[in-house]
């Protein structure tokens, strides 16, 4: 009898040793992520950067970390365009509405900005407006779906808010945005807050907007090395779209296809957050156009979705200054990389390699043969997009197509730079609607075709981390 209970004891005693370690290992698993996966390993991960690559931009690449770094030109301008870039400089400069002397103010009527520097402050990047701020360099753009399903326009507040109106008049109204934490977790049991924003508008000139507008709100890019990105030949960017995965990576990427209107075709689309428009010249008319309220002679008509009352005959933007602000635009040039022989940097491209990120933010293109512009062809570039649209999740989602990207789908936005903003712009504000408060937030909102990559991010030890952004640091 003794030695039988002395028997279940021990037995007793041994299934308590197994279990503490199995219940230390459960309780691990459930901390640790909700996927329980370990840290990842990035030594097998080797630097791929070769002799060069720093000149982001190629032989057009320019030397400068100041807060005039977005805002030069090619550092090979040929001398026939120095004329062009310098006159182009100052409509680019302009507040549309002090140009009284040459008759009424051609803004208007009403306007989300009175010039492109105030949004694309130093060539450089807008950012979201401060809790209960108002906007001064995001845009919100609308649409509504009619009776037959296409996108509309709103019909009482057009395809944009438009906050201002000339002579002082109230603007159609204000956009106003607050955050709300969002927390979450890395691999190693760090822990990180990411904040979601939540938009609402106030002031509205003309009653309450329609409860089926669907709205996007976006900050300005940079706009330097478009004309690079233009002369990506479209069979190259076109090559890399994947729309039904056949390679089984969980990335697609697709091509917008948005009407050019010049040449009154439908065309692969580069520009803006979700490629809406083919090229420099029709963006440019369109940010005249939607975002100043100045028409021309690509856009002739106001879009405010409120009756041209100015005064001006049409078009109101002169043939010179829109020529010399395309050229001044297409010829900005990308800083060069900083820091790139650092070992910690170079791991940094290894590991953003490693886990993907280059799927999507192309590491090298070369551009084609740009007919008057030498300086801008045949140039080896590293501009770390695609160019192509993918489905980001909806988290990032706006719920608004544009063109054929859908309510989550966004263009790969270019890299190069991107470290400088805090330079040029004194903040570090990323994503689409500015969201992100620094560049790891940025990746951290990756969901979509981009999750796995995102996975692999939380996954990777501080110093693994720490070296990626020194690496997007350094871009
Ligand atoms: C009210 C703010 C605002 C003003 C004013 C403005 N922009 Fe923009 N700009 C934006 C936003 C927002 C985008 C992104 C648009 C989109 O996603 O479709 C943009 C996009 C661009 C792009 C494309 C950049 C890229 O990387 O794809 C260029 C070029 C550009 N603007 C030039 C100009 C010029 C030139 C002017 C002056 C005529 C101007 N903008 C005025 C906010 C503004
Ligand atoms: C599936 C394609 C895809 C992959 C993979 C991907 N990205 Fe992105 N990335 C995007 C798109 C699209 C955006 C723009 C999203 C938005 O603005 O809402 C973006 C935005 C960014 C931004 C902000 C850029 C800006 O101008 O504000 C950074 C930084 C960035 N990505 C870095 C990374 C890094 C680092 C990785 C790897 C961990 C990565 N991305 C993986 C597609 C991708």
């Amino acid at each position: 009898m003794k030695q039988y209970v002395w028997a279940r004891r021990r037995l007793f005693n041994m299934a308590l040793l197994l279990l503490v370690p199995l219940l230390v290992f459960a309780y691990q698993r459930m901390t640790s992520t909700r996927w329980g996966a370990a840290v990842l390993n990035t030594a097998a991960m080797r630097p791929v950067y070769r002799n060069g690559d720093e000149l982001l931009g190629g032989g057009t690449t320019i030397v400068d970390t100041s807060r005039d770094a977005f805002g030069r030109s090619l550092r090979n301008l040929v001398t026939g365009h120095w004329d062009e870039f310098y006159q182009g400089k100052v409509p680019f400069e302009r507040d549309w509405d002090r140009m009284l002397d040459r008759g009424p103010a051609p803004v208007g009527p009403f306007f989300s900005a009175v010039g492109c520097e105030r949004c694309h402050d130093h060539d450089g990047r807008g950012r979201p407006p401060e809790s209960n701020a108002i906007s001064e360099s995001m845009i919100v753009r609308f649409s509504l779906q009619d009776a037959d399903g296409s996108w509309v326009p709103d019909p009482v507040y057009g395809e944009q808010l438009d906050m201002y109106h000339i002579g002082g008049e109230q603007g159609e109204g204000i956009v106003q945005v607050r955050y709300d934490d969002v927390a979450g977790e890395f691999a190693d049991g760090g822990s990180f807050t990411l904040a979601k924003p939540e938009y609402s508008f106030h002031h509205l000139r003309f009653g309450p907007m329609n409860e089926r507008v669907r709205f996007s709100p976006r900050v300005a890019p940079f706009n330097f090395g478009l004309g690079l990105l233009e002369a990506i030949p479209e069979r190259d960017i076109l090559a890399a779209a994947d729309p039904d995965d056949a390679n089984h990576d969980g990335i697609s990427g697709r091509a917008n296809r948005v009407p050019d209107v010049a040449r009154k075709c439908t065309t692969l689309g580069r520009f803006g957050w979700k490629a809406g428009q083919p090229t420099i010249e029709q963006q440019i008319a369109k940010a005249f156009n939607a975002d100043i309220g100045i028409t021309s002679t690509l856009y002739p008509d106001d879009v405010s979705g409120h009756a041209s009352a100015n005064g001006r005959t049409q078009p109101e933007l002169g043939e010179q200054d829109f020529r010399t602000i395309v050229t001044y635009v297409r010829l900005l040039a990308v800083p060069r990389q900083r820091n790139w022989q650092s070992p910690v940097v170079q791991h940094g491209g290894a590991v953003f390699n490693g886990i993907q990120c280059a799927s999507c933010h192309t590491t090298r293109f070369e551009t084609g043969d740009v007919p008057g512009y030498p300086e801008l062809s045949h140039q080896v570039i590293h501009p770390y997009t695609d160019l192509l649209l993918h489905d980001m999740g909806d988290g990032l989602a706006d719920n608004r197509p544009d063109g054929v990207a859908s309510g989550s789908e966004w263009r790969t936005p270019p890299l190069w730079g991107i470290g400088l903003v805090k330079n040029v712009n004194g903040h570090s504000r990323f994503l689409h609607d500015g969201r992100a408060r620094n560049l790891e937030e940025a990746i951290l909102w990756h969901g979509g075709e981009a999750a796995a990559s995102q996975e692999l991010y939380r996954r990777l030890s501080v110093s693994d981390r720490a070296a990626l952004i020194a690496f997007l640091e350094s871009l």
